[in-house]
């Protein structure tokens, strides 16, 4: 079958023999997009998550049959926006990101969270990216980020 995408703002067509593919391997095989990671492949770790027409998805759970249409925004598609740009800065300047495995999927569950809340308190950060592991920085490092990245990007997350 034939899959349409809009990636990262760009049409693409992808043509897969199994719907049931997954929407990671699919970005990172046929589409040469490495920024999302495979960890746990079970929807544990948030490795892997990517925007999906704006909401955050484990995309390793997904089959690429079900995105047929659909927007992708990846950690490459992030990280050229100025929202993007903001959260890296906050995560190096408050040591968010140590080994650096879980960093791009805590940037797109941070900027998921950013964009629906764009001045979250702690307690809504740590709830925000609860679904990501991180086994490097503790997470007290990667909350503050986040906070900075709110605070920075005042006006950017609308
Ligand atoms: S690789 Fe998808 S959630 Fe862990
Ligand atoms: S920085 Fe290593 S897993 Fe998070």
């Amino acid at each position: 079958m034939t899959v349409k995408l809009t990636v990262n703002g760009e049409e693409r067509q992808v043509e897969v023999k199994d719907g049931t593919r997954r929407l990671l391997d699919v970005i990172r095989e046929d589409l040469g997009l490495t920024g999302a990671k495979e960890g746990c492949g079970e929807g544990e770790c948030g490795a892997c998550s990517v925007l999906l027409n704006g909401q955050l998805v484990n995309s390793c759970l997904v089959p690429i049959a079900q995105a047929d249409g659909s927007r992708v925004l990846t950690p490459e598609g992030l990280a050229q926006t100025p929202e993007g740009q903001v959260l890296a800065e906050a995560f190096t300047e408050c040591h968010g990101a140590q080994c650096g495995f879980c960093t791009p999927g805590m940037m797109m569950a941070s900027a998921a969270l950013l964009y629906r809340n764009s001045q979250p308190n702690e307690q809504e950060i740590r709830e925000g990216l609860s679904g990501n592991i991180c086994r490097c920085t503790g997470y007290d490092m990667i909350i503050d980020a986040v906070l900075m990245a709110a605070q920075k990007g005042r006006g950017l997350w609308g």
